[in-house]
């Protein structure tokens, strides 16, 4: 929803800066948003350019190069030192030049480090204490008179309203939602018949404004990112950035050490264009928002030195990270069975550009959600992503709510297998997933599992991951994941080149093993092998009817329809696996001849040696190719014992009744032709 076109025109000037107002007085107002930061951003931008080339026409309401476009509530309270504002970087480059041109205001280049920390997402208050007390809360404002937002003293964590200490000082910082924050407010502002804020950082501003008349408590967090001395008490120590901060913790508040993203001082730019790289790839995975790293001189001496402008500091730069949270419409809602049954939503989105890749879906969380956030389908909504995260919205924009929208329905049976719908909990469930037909995940869990594709790199979390985005919505997805979708889903190129290696190797798994990965209902391992040699290829096991099935090893009789009935409804599938070139054909082993024809089989205790890399499958696999049968007790038909270490009862019991036994190492001698 950018616009990113010039303004060419007087009259498009003048629109654009009607717009932009209302989006900051609607800011300002209550915390609701009009326009998406990026959207904002670009427009300002344009108006810039536009007044630099018609200085002549530029509005004296104009919000170009004011703090908060103009519309920042001042408030009543005078700030003791301003409160600034900083200078934007977008990129490297930007990174260098301001630091040339901190090298020349101090006539030197810097020595004692850059502070890199990061631009906490939410808004900039100074706290007041008083002899270790806090006494009063303050908002930016225009920066030099802010709103007295006292009443939310109390309800923001990491900000005591005693310190540890007797302390007289200003510490400033940011107070922000996190996201579970975010969502319990909107919860709670549902339970209340509030709309729900559009964003953290919007409710932020709605909470520490509203707390004084609101009648529920909405909880925030604070982080420090500075302290200024109060009423002439030379409080602070120390000569650095970093050492004030450190005083700061020490005191009881809370700051950026306590995260993952905290301060670090750096010698050169080049160390922090690194670290700033860092904070980007971790910005999916913080409990809250940050739009950028503020890069401060460490040194007092040096701030001193570089001074300010009329509204930043030359001594510190934001360096700002690309937007993460876009406007967008929400134009449908699919219903998919994921996890273990979970029924989840899907937004179906108008697509939106957000962090360097298009976003189409993005996950709606739990009915929940969509019941206590009223949303609709026509809606606007806000959507977020950063890195490799699975999208997410964040809320309906109501303000912006258009006439035709429409409601979400919510399914009344399971969309998998049209069964009743469990919805007890916060997320819904297909009822019936313990039996294995909409539990996708548990699917798919089971046939990677190394007794069927043995593709053990795709652990649970991934799996969810290419559920979740959409990328796996049956076994035969495995075997047409690219690079790119793994990378995601694993987080790192080298797990994903591993993932696919399995996942080529797997392709040439014996029909019984593929064939087991489909899940087919009263199957398992044993059967899937008995009905794979029974057939040998999967197109005989397709034709086979009821009847037909009926006459495999094994099968109960009674068990063949529902078997040949989920064999059939498993078509598509197959034939997916068909075109990405699974084998589909068991390897013929002629078992009459094989080295265990006629022998009944029993391994016990751990396997060592030649067999340690075989589970109780495995071991039963080459039983049964060997020409073998396999069982799982000693008795008078068992002919063989396979000890491992540990045997216990069954080896005495075999001794008793004069079984033959023999070490694993002697097994696998016995079966070694058949092993490759
Ligand atoms: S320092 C004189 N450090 O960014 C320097 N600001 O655009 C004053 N912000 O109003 C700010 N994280 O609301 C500083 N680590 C950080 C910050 C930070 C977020 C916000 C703050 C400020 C705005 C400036």
């Amino acid at each position: 929803m950018t616009t990113a076109t010039a303004l060419t025109s007087r009259a498009d000037y003048d629109t654009a800066v009607d717009t932009a107002l209302a989006a900051c007085a609607a800011y300002y107002g209550d915390g609701r948003t009009e326009l998406d930061d990026a959207t904002y951003d670009a427009l300002v931008r344009q108006l810039a350019d536009y007044e630099r080339e018609h200085p002549g026409h530029i509005w004296p309401d104009s919000p170009v190069g004011k703090v908060g476009g103009g519309a920042a509530p001042a408030g009543d309270v005078a700030h003791t030192v301003p409160m600034l504002s900083l200078d934007n970087v977008f990129d490297a480059a930007g990174l260098v030049k301001w630091g040339a041109s901190l090298a020349r205001r101090l006539d030197a280049p810097v020595r004692g480090g850059f502070a890199a920390e990061p631009k906490l997402d939410g808004m900039a208050v100074a706290a007041r204490y008083s002899k270790g007390v806090l006494t009063k809360l303050v908002g930016r404002g225009d920066g030099h008179h802010g709103e007295d937002l006292s009443a939310a003293i109390g309800s923001i964590v990491g900000l005591p309203e005693r310190l540890d200490s007797e302390a007289t000082v200003e510490i400033r910082g940011e107070v922000l939602l996190t996201r579970a924050q975010f969502e319990a407010a909107n919860d709670l502002r549902a339970e209340h018949g509030d709309k729900p804020f559009a964003n953290p950082r919007n409710g932020t501003a709605g909470t520490l404004r509203g707390a004084k008349s609101r009648s529920y408590t909405i909880m925030t967090t604070f982080f420090a990112y500075g302290a200024v001395s109060l009423d002439g008490v030379d409080f602070l120590r120390g000569d650095t950035h970093e050492a004030v901060m450190t005083q700061v913790a020490e005191l009881g508040v809370q700051t950026t050490a306590a995260t993952e993203v905290g301060l670090r001082v750096f010698s050169t730019l080049e160390e922090v264009q690194t670290r700033v790289e860092e904070i980007t790839a971790l910005r999916g995975e913080l409990p809250f928002n940050i739009d950028g790293v503020v890069i401060k001189a460490n040194s007092f001496d040096e701030q001193k030195t570089a001074g300010f402008a009329t509204r930043h500091p030359h001594w510190a730069i934001a360096y700002k990270l690309p937007p993460v949270e876009r406007q967008t419409k929400l134009l449908g809602v699919e219903w998919r069975v994921g996890r273990t049954g979970i029924i989840a939503p899907r937004a179906v989105l108008e697509p939106v550009e957000v962090d360097g890749s298009t976003v189409q879906y993005a996950t709606l969380h739990n009915p929940d959600f969509i019941t206590k956030s009223g949303m609709m389908i026509g809606d606007v909504v806000t959507v977020w992503k950063a890195g490799d995260i699975i999208p997410r919205i964040e809320a309906p924009v109501t303000d912006l709510r258009g006439k035709d929208v429409t409601p979400i329905d919510l399914p009344d049976a399971c969309p998998e297998c049209g069964g009743e719908v469990d919805k007890s909990g916060k997320r819904w469930e297909c009822a019936d997933s313990s039996g294995g037909g909409c539990g996708l995940l548990a699917a798919l869990r089971y046939a990677v599992a190394r007794d069927m594709l043995d593709i053990d790199g795709l652990g649970d979390v991934y799996l969810e991951a290419l559920v979740e985005a959409g990328d796996v919505e049956d076994v035969a997805d495995l075997f047409t994941l690219d690079r790119d979708q793994l990378t995601a889903a694993a987080r790192s190129e080298k797990r994903a080149d591993t993932i696919l290696g399995q996942i080529a190797a797997a392709k040439d798994k014996p029909l019984n093993r593929i064939f087991c990965a489909l899940g087919i209902v009263r199957t398992g391992r044993t059967l899937s092998r008995e009905i794979a040699r029974h057939f040998g290829t999967m197109a005989a096991i397709r034709a086979a009817d009821a009847d037909a099935l009926a006459k495999v090893k094994k099968l109960p009789p009674a068990n063949a329809p529902k078997i040949a009935a989920h064999i059939a409804a498993m078509g598509p599938v197959i034939d997916k696996l068909v075109d990405a070139g699974v084998n589909m054909t068991e390897p013929v082993t002629n078992t009459a001849d094989g080295p265990l024809a006629g022998q009944t089989v029993v391994v016990t205790g751990t396997m060592r040696g030649a067999l340690a890399a075989l589970n109780r499958n495995g071991v039963r696999e080459l039983i049964e190719n060997a020409g073998g049968t396999s069982s799982g007790s000693v008795s008078k038909k068992t002919t063989l014992l396979v000890a491992g270490e540990n045997a216990g009862s069954k080896l005495a019991k075999a001794r008793e009744l004069g079984v033959r036994v023999v070490t694993e190492d002697e097994f696998a001698t016995m079966i070694a032709t058949l092993r490759s």
